[in-house]
């Protein structure tokens, strides 16, 4: 008998044969390449750091045992997030690799055979996709014209539905607003499962859930150095009772936070100054692109708490391909649901990104 490998594999080993069905027919999340452009379409925080922090990084960088795994608990991070967002308890925090990676969790952690995952539509798609690759059922529920949060038809389809968890983003991406607190206790109040109140976007709405976390058992608030300024560290946060995150960390891959993210994180947590001068700067200029945005003709503009805004503009697609061409990167929504028809989200960039932007979109719309 020879050793050697056949030139063909087996009959019968392909994709469509072995992987999951309904795996096949999903498209992956899409990232547009953004190479050369401006990019204003990932929420990103368009600042960066300032040289001599950055020197500063390069020295601890050269400190990294990069031979060695990264301390598998992060302790020295946890104790700086535990400050920077006054967790009480170190056993109330799990750590991602994003935030992605804790929605991951959650959803594998009540993967049972028919659970189901429940979220008000438009919110963040990855809610979606990462239930149906847990083998979860997603059921979305919409949310009014105004992209308000219906608390009786919500309350209606958790009792409907029973969901093992309830995934509701605070503010909502990508509509930008707040849900009303008296909604969110009725949710909190009906829902048979876990509530994660996502808040990704809590630098610029600066209102949180996080405090309920210890008198309400089946609260789950999530964070993300994402949005603040740190995107390329890949750092989610995860805040709920310990009994919860002892049953979640079992799921986290050994090490999933690397050396350097590790280290460039506790250090960058004690700038708080700098970060909030930062955010303040998004503020402003959040302000002032959505009264800007507000005048061109034929734009509706929807109010924002995060560092995004959602808008509406008839011919929304070529203004977005005439954007791009003019090197803007937005986001495009018209499409992915009913009621984005028309609509397009721009991420609040530095003032002479922001002009840019303007400046195309006048030119557009003239
Ligand atoms: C509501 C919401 N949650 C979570 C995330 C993911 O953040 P991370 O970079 O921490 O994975 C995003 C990113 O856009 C988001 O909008």
């Amino acid at each position: 008998m020879s050793l050697r490998s056949s030139p063909l594999p087996p009959a019968g080993v392909s994709p469509d044969r072995l992987v999951r069905p309904e795996l096949l027919g999903l498209s992956g999340y899409h990232v547009a390449d953004a190479g050369g452009l401006i990019k204003l379409d990932a929420m990103e925080n368009p600042h960066g750091l300032p040289g001599p922090l950055r020197e500063e990084l390069g020295r601890i960088a050269a400190t990294a045992t990069m031979n060695r795994y990264p301390d598998p608990q992060a302790q020295a991070l946890k104790t700086a997030l535990m400050v920077a967002f006054g967790v009480p308890q170190r056993e109330m925090l799990l750590l991602g690799n994003g935030s992605d990676e804790l929605i991951q969790i959650l959803a594998m952690s009540v993967a049972r055979p028919g659970a189901t995952v429940l979220a008000p539509e438009p919110s963040f798609s990855m809610y979606r996709l990462i239930a149906m690759w847990c083998g979860l059922r997603y059921v979305g529920v919409p949310l009014r014209a105004d992209f308000s949060l219906d608390a009786a038809a919500f309350v209606a389809a958790i009792e409907r539905e029973r969901p093992a968890l309830t995934f509701l983003a605070y503010p909502n991406n990508p509509t930008g607003n707040l849900f009303e607190t008296d909604a969110i206790e009725a949710i909190l109040a009906a829902a048979p499962g876990l509530v994660v109140i996502d808040e990704a976007y809590h630098a610029y709405a600066q209102t949180s859930w996080l405090d309920r976390v210890p008198s309400e058992p089946g609260l789950v608030v999530l964070r993300t150095l994402s949005k603040l300024g740190l995107a390329g560290l890949r750092i989610g946060v995860l805040i709920a009772q310990a009994q919860w995150v002892a049953e979640f960390d079992k799921l986290r891959l050994p090490y999933n936070l690397n050396v350097l993210s590790q280290l460039f994180a506790t250090r960058l947590l004690g700038e708080t100054a700098l970060f909030a001068a930062q955010i303040q700067s998004i503020l402003d200029e959040r302000t002032r692109l959505a009264s800007a945005l507000g005048t061109l003709r034929g734009v509706h503009v929807y109010p924002s708490q995060a560092n995004f805004l959602l808008f509406r503009v008839a011919h929304a697609e070529r203004v977005f391909d005439g954007l791009r061409a003019r090197r803007v990167l937005i986001r495009k929504l018209l499409g992915s649901h009913p009621l984005l028809a028309d609509c397009l989200r721009v991420t609040v960039g530095t003032p002479g990104e922001n002009d840019m932007f303007l400046d195309a979109m006048q030119e557009l719309l003239k």
